[in-house]
């Protein structure tokens, strides 16, 4: 199991490039299961997480290959089986994103419950309910999600919580049902227009995907399509928070400004000078950070992806705050790390009270969960002497070669292959 090795205290200087979103590559590698036609994805990000959707398409029987350079070419001709096992699910619950387009193209789907993960207890009850007002016939037996419907029907769906897959998996089920649907509360992140965009490039009709309300028009048919995915507006942010914490001046390229608003502005708010260009940031770190509070909401608010980051970026800062995670139930794994290095951070419930600066000093530490390996990794860059974190492969689930990146920008970090 890989270990990555961190030596803190170096400023970053020069470029890094973002590659494509993680989290709008999942649901569009399962939107090709809505066509039998030819699907060609460019930007994919090369990340393991799109791995594990490659092998549960290819499981299907989906043709699934990837090219260098981040395309990935899929078709869905034939499909020798509507099942989502659970060996696969388990890894990434992200694979529930089958269960829509499978009820919609065979009438019927087998999907391994995702069951529960570090972050929190994630249930899928609004996908399947969702699925229920659509006319599916819709069981849970033997750790399996078994839901049927010759033909899904239009209907009007009202999400209890804003749910981001959620949101997906409905609308993809609803591209070819029959009649209207329309969604409610639905989640307006930039990764459910990226996936609306490349469904209407393959003949669906939507309207109003990146707002609260989106209706789909189901038609019988969708065709092939080449798509370029957006970049990660999380890895865009991550990087923002490296660079002031371990101090410098860099460039964030081939990223989208836009994406990230409530981040950006957060992180002006704490000091940090970021210049915008269309599709780039000048990023340089603040003399002093100044300590801010935040809360994780829904986008356009500030997303609970970048709160472990941030909770680094406080531990840094003068002054006290609060961060509150209001998305997740247990999203703190990070805090006894942190604290382990030296940062002062108690938390209460769904706040942590962060107090700063404090002087961090390199040690090793365990990831949890992807995000919270990423704060682990900042927290080395701004660390006196030697970090070691283990199990990185939560890292590579999202990230692409941060290591190899970073080292790009003149950090002191090496990937120890064990
Ligand atoms: C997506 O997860 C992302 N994953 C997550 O990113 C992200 O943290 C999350 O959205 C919130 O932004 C992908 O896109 C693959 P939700 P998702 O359904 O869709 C509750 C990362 O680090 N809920 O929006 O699974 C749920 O428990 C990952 O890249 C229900 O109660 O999250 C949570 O409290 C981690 N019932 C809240 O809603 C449901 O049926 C939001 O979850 C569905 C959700």
């Amino acid at each position: 199991m890989d270990k990555i090795r961190i030596v803190g205290g170096k400023p970053l200087e020069g470029t890094v490039r973002i590659s494509g979103a993680k989290n709008a590559s999942l649901p569009d590698v399962c939107a090709a299961l809505l066509t039998d036609e030819p699907i060609v994805l460019d930007n994919v990000p090369e990340v393991r997480d799109i791995r594990t959707m490659g092998r549960v398409l290819s499981q299907l029987g989906c043709d699934v290959a990837f090219r260098t350079g981040g395309s990935v070419e899929l078709r869905a001709g034939t499909l020798n089986s509507v099942e989502a096992t659970y060996d696969l699910v388990k890894t990434m619950r992200a694979s529930v994103l089958v269960l829509g387009p499978l009820l919609a193209r065979e009438g019927r789907a087998r999907v391994s419950l995702p069951g529960g993960c570090a972050i929190g207890a994630r249930p899928i009850d609004l996908h399947l309910t969702a699925l229920e007002k659509m006319g599916a016939e819709v069981s849970v037996e033997r750790g399996y999600v078994e839901a049927r419907a010759p033909r899904l029907r239009g209907a009007e769906i009202h999400f209890n919580t804003v749910t981001v897959t959620g949101t997906e998996n409905i609308m993809m089920a609803a591209t070819r049902a029959d009649g209207v649907t329309v969604l409610h509360n639905a989640a307006c992140e930039p990764e459910v227009s990226d996936l609306a965009d490349m469904l209407t490039a393959m003949g669906a009709q939507i309207e109003g995907a990146g707002t609260p309300t989106i209706r789909i028009t189901g038609v019988d048919r969708l065709k092939g399509a080449r798509h370029r995915v957006i970049p990660d507006r999380i890895e865009t942010g991550t990087y923002v928070v490296a660079c002031a914490v371990a101090g410098g001046d860099i460039e964030v390229q081939q990223c989208h400004p836009e994406h990230l608003r409530s981040t950006i502005e957060k992180l002006r708010e704490t000091g940090i000078r970021i210049e915008e260009g269309p599709n780039n940031l000048r990023v340089r770190a603040p003399r002093q950070i100044k300590a801010a509070d935040v809360t994780t909401l829904p986008h356009p608010g500030f997303p609970t992806d970048m709160q472990a980051q941030y909770m680094v970026l406080m531990s840094q800062a003068n002054g006290a705050c609060r961060v509150t995670e209001s998305i997740f139930e247990n999203r703190f794994m990070h805090v006894a790390e942190l604290q382990r290095m030296g940062a002062d951070v108690r938390v209460d419930g769904r706040t942590a009270f962060v107090r700063g600066p404090s002087a961090l000093s390199g040690a090793q530490v365990m990831a949890t969960d992807l995000r919270a390996s990423a704060c682990l990794v900042l927290a080395g860059l701004a660390a006196e002497g030697e970090t070691i974190v283990d199990r990185v492969y939560h890292l590579d689930r999202g990230y692409y070669r941060i290591d190899e990146k970073l080292r790009g920008l003149g950090a002191d970090i090496e990937r120890l292959e064990t």
